[in-house]
Formats: structure tokens, sequence, C-alpha cells
């Protein structure tokens, strides 16, 4: 397998390198590409671990030697936020680096699972879908908006909150990735049950859970290691999914049925093409079920504006 990371010299390429460098299946090829020059250096580094896996560093203004051959992309070029921002102010700058760097896939390595971790991903996945289609090598199968963050925060607090095994706990994050499009589903979690003041509270504190990072890092950028091991567990997932293991299933924002919107986070089973089925996500509380209506009008604007921005 080979496993391209674009932003690999930024907060979350770098963690998920060292990630991916210790738990990529062994004779798989890592390939590090950001327009910054230190990347060879990134590459160097972590070749000296001991592990089966070889590891290439490319930097400049084009990503094409990295990618040539990839099974998986993940990205994360681009800026982060800052305290008072919202993910969408990152579009202006961060929508034609997607745009660009998509662009490139398409050329390189059409066939590649596409994650994209750059925000705001509620528009990103869109703008790449557009470019995707523009260059006539779209497969809705192949590309994913990494939303795996809020999934892993909502096992976390719910482990602590309840006092739960954090090994065995699941929780589905369904919607987009930000703000109230940020759907935890804790009405179906195992072992665990909220009082109406409960659930809010912990709703909420998922779906600002980004905007805790960014405060207390003032100014240092949004969150890295966190995100890191998050892309890793998906971008592992993607792996088993197409060497064929069984039962590889994960949330992620992906174009499906339609029935909310044209991207929609939702359990998917993972497979030899990438999505191999979009899960039902279940029944929803009446909480639940309210927000995801409230949630709609802004994941449709969010998608459309990425749509607008290549056409
Ligand atoms: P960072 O600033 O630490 O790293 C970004 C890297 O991108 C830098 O190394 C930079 O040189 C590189 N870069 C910029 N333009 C590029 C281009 N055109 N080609 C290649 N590389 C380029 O930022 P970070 O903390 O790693 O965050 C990256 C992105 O991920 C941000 O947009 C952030 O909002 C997003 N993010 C998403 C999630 C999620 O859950 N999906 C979580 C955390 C952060
Ligand atoms: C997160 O959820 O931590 C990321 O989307 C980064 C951010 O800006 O909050």
């Amino acid at each position: 397998m080979k496993v391209a990371v674009l932003g690999a010299a930024g907060g979350i390429g770098q963690a998920l390198a060292l990630l991916l460098k210790n738990r990529l299946p062994a004779g798989s090829e890592l390939s590090l590409y950001d327009i910054a020059p230190v990347t060879p250096g990134v590459a160097a580094d972590l070749s000296h671990i001991p592990t089966d896996v070889k590891v290439k560093g490319f930097c400049g203004e084009d990503p094409s030697p990295a990618l040539v051959g990839a099974d998986v992309v993940l990205i994360s070029a681009g800026v982060a936020r800052k305290p008072g921002m919202d993910r969408s102010d990152l579009f202006n700058i961060n929508a034609g680096i997607v745009k660009n760097l998509v662009e490139k896939c398409a050329a390189s390595c059409p066939k590649a699972l596409i994650g994209i971790i750059t925000n705001p991903v509620n528009t990103t996945v869109a703008i790449a879908a557009e470019v995707l289609k523009k260059a006539g090598v779209y497969d809705k199968r192949r590309l994913f908006g990494v939303t795996t963050l809020d999934v892993i925060r909502g096992e976390t607090f719910v482990a602590e909150a309840k006092g739960l095994n954090v090994d065995k706990i699941r929780v589905n994050v369904i919607g987009g990735h930000s703000g109230v499009t940020i759907l935890p589903l804790l009405s179906q979690i195992e072992g665990a049950s909220f009082t109406a003041e409960e659930a809010a509270a912990m709703t909420k504190r998922i779906q600002n859970a980004g905007t805790e990072v960014v405060e207390a890092k003032a100014g240092g950028g949004s969150a890295t290691l966190s995100m890191g091991q998050a892309a890793c567990r998906f971008g592992l997932s993607l792996i088993k999914g197409l060497q064929g293991e069984a039962n590889v299933i994960e949330c992620a924002y992906v174009e499906g049925n339609g029935e909310h919107a044209t991207f929609f986070a939702q359990p998917i089973l993972l497979g030899k093409n990438g999505v191999e089925t979009v899960l039902d996500y279940g029944k929803l509380s009446a909480f639940e079920q309210e927000s995801m209506n409230s949630m709609l009008a802004t994941l449709k604007a969010d998608i459309q504006l990425g749509v607008d921005f290549v056409k």
C-alpha cells in the first residue's frame, strides 16, 4: 500500500506521518508532500525508525511525484484556525489549496481513496468532488471528509463522563464537521444513558471541542495530535477495506443517497473500492431529530459554497 500525506510538514501532517510510519502494514510506502522545504528532512527523520515502511519526502510547488501510484491520499494542507475564527473563515485560503491538490490527484492517482482533513471540511469535500468530476474521474465511493476526530472526541468524553471502558465504546457522529452540523448519536451508545440536560451538554461539548483546543493553544493553531490519531485510525481503516478485511466500519462525510444533503457524515462499510455500503444510522431521539432538521440549511449552504467555487 502507498499512502500519500499532503501537508506533511504541518502539525497534523507530522503527527500523522509518525503514527503511519509505526502502524502501516509491513512493506507499505509513505509518501510525504508539503510546500515547505523541510519536508524531505521530515521524511529522513522518520526513515530512521525501524519499521518496514519506506518513507519518501517531496516539497515545492508540484505534488505529482508524491502521488504517482498512491492507494490512499490524506490531505491536511492549508491554514488552521486562530481564536475568534470559525472554520468557514479558512475558506478563502484553503479552498484554492484543496482545489489545486485534488487536480493533481486526478491526474496522478485517479483511483486513489482521498481523505480530506483541511477545513472547512463541509465545503472542501464538495470542492474536491467538483474538481474530480471536471477531470472525469469522480467516484463517490473514493472521496471522504475525515470526521473521525468528532468520533474519538465523543468516545473519550462519554467514556469519561459515564465511567465506561474507552476501548469498547463506539459513538457514531453524523452530519458534517463544524458547529451545529456535528451530531453525536448519544442515544445509541450501549451502556450509557443521558438525561435531556446531559445529552444537550455533551452534544455541545463535542461540537465545541475544536474551539476548546484552538482557545487553549491561544493562537498556536488547532488540534494536531488528536487529529493525527484520528486520521491514522481512518487511514488504516481505508487500507483494511482495500485489503479485503470484513466489517470495517467508520463514520465519514461522504456522498451517500442524498436523503438529507449531497454530502453527509454517517457510518459506512469500507471495502476494496472505498465505500462499500452507506449504513443506516439508526433511530434518532427527539433531540437528535430536531438537531438534524435544524442543521440541514447550514450544511447545504456549506456544500453549495464549494460547488460554486469550482464552477
Ligand atoms: P499547519 O499550519 O500546522 O500545517 C499545514 C501545512 O500545510 C503546513 O506545513 C503548510 O506548509 C502546508 N501547506 C500549505 N499550503 C500548501 C499547499 N498548497 N500544498 C502543500 N502543503 C501546503 O496546520 P494543521 O494544524 O496541520 O491543520 C491543517 C488543516 O487541517 C487546517 O485547515 C485545519 O483546520 C484542519 N483540521 C481539520 C480537522 C478535521 O477534523 N478534519 C482537525 C484539525 C485540523
Ligand atoms: C477540530 O475540530 O479540531 C478541527 O476542525 C480544527 C478546528 O478548527 O476546530
